[in-house]
């Protein structure tokens, strides 16, 4: 099989992961898929903008087009909606397999992307839209296909959860705590999207559209921020047994007036008892709650946010469409490839 040629569109704080990562593990990636994936550019603003990881400066360009139209996959970490919009569709046209973790774009123009892809025949991945490095769309499209979900309760954004925990064990204000979310990547490059419950509307609506089915737009998703909140609210909820989260609570519920049936997608600060396992969840770490009708409840937990955590959802997503785009490869097998030896180191208790 010939090489694919993978193009990345941003090389910030996810991207400049994805392409490190890739550089270094190549060898380890071609034997997974049975194809080379080969990083052929990284579309950036300032080709000579200094950056935290070391990468090729060769590989860095601004001509979109170019990187676009020669490539098999297309890998989209810019954020926003214009232009990832228009660059993940002239992709899409011109061949290419798409992997993305921009919520923003997906909650807002989702189903136009959805359309286009079916229409051209194109994979459009999108695990790490959702919650970082948990894999939690593939398991509510593909697991749980076959139940019906009935409520999912979650933190979904890395730094409000962040800003909150800050808050609450050191006493710092919610700036100081915007700050270091900030230098650690975890904020959106507006962080008014976290802090204004914006980022979390957009996972509750992509999680309820998944979830039940059926089109959320994101302008029916209630949304609060944690702006609003106070230390003095914080420790009020301390001193109560409480702790504050941000939630994200998408539900089925029947409209008591009409009997109708529909669903409920709504982001607000909440009081969680300390006892609850959602008061457990510190730092940019996410957590989410999936009541199914067979399964019954399911927890999915771990890191929420931060370009290495999720770098690692997106290249998940690159070698499963990589494997499917070479179909008539190594398949199911490729995922054994390694030649390990298996230690037997009894039951020493400190190892797990
Ligand atoms: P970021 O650090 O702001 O990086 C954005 C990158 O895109 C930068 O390299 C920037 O170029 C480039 N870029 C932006 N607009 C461009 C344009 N018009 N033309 C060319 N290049 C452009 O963002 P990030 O934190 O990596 O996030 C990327 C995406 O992943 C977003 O959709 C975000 O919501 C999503 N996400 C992020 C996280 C996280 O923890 N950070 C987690 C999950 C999902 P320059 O470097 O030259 O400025
Ligand atoms: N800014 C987002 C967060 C990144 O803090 O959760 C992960 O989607």
């Amino acid at each position: 099989y010939r090489n694919l040629r993978v193009a990345l569109l941003g090389g910030g704080n996810v991207g400049a992961q994805v392409a490190r990562l890739l550089l270094e593990q190549s060898e380890e990636f071609a034997n997974r898929v049975g194809a080379g994936l080969e990083l052929v550019g990284i579309l950036v603003r300032d080709v000579d903008a200094e950056r935290t990881v070391d990468l090729p400066h060769e590989l860095f360009t601004t001509d979109a087009e170019s990187l676009i139209l020669g490539a098999d996959v297309v890998i989209e970490l810019l954020g926003g909606i214009e232009p990832a919009r228009s660059y993940i569709l002239m992709a899409m046209n011109s061949g290419a397999d798409i992997v993305t973790a921009n919520k923003a774009l997906l909650a807002t123009h989702g189903p136009e992307l959805f359309a286009v892809a079916d229409q051209v025949g194109a994979q459009l991945n999108y695990e790490a839209a959702v919650a970082g490095a948990i894999p939690i769309l593939r398991p509510l499209r593909d697991s749980l296909g076959g139940d019906q979900i009935n409520r999912i309760l979650g933190i979904v954004n890395g730094t409000t959860n962040f800003i909150l925990d800050q808050m609450d064990t050191a006493g710092d204000t919610l700036e100081e705590a915007l700050a270091t979310a900030t230098d650690l990547g975890y904020a959106e490059a507006d962080p008014t999207a976290d802090i204004g419950g914006y980022d979390a509307a957009q996972k509750a609506a992509i999680l309820a559209s998944l979830a039940f089915h059926t089109h959320v737009p994101l302008a029916s998703v209630y949304r609060e921020g944690i702006t609003e909140v106070t230390p003095a609210q914080i420790e009020s909820a301390r001193k109560a047994g409480y702790v504050v989260k941000l939630l994200a609570i998408c539900e089925r519920i029947t409209d008591a007036a009409t009997g109708q049936a529909g669903v409920s997608a709504r982001v607000y600060p909440a009081m969680v008892p300390r006892s609850h396992p959602l008061a457990a969840v510190h730092g940019a770490n996410n957590a989410v709650f999936v009541e199914a009708e067979s399964a019954g409840s399911l927890m999915f937990y771990g890191a929420g946010a931060g370009g290495v955590e999720t770098a690692s959802a997106v290249l998940g997503d690159l070698v499963s469409l990589a494997r499917r785009h070479i179909a008539g490869g190594p398949g199911v097998a490729a995922s054994i490839h390694a030649d390990l030896p298996v230690f037997d180191i009894g039951s020493i208790t400190t190892r797990y």
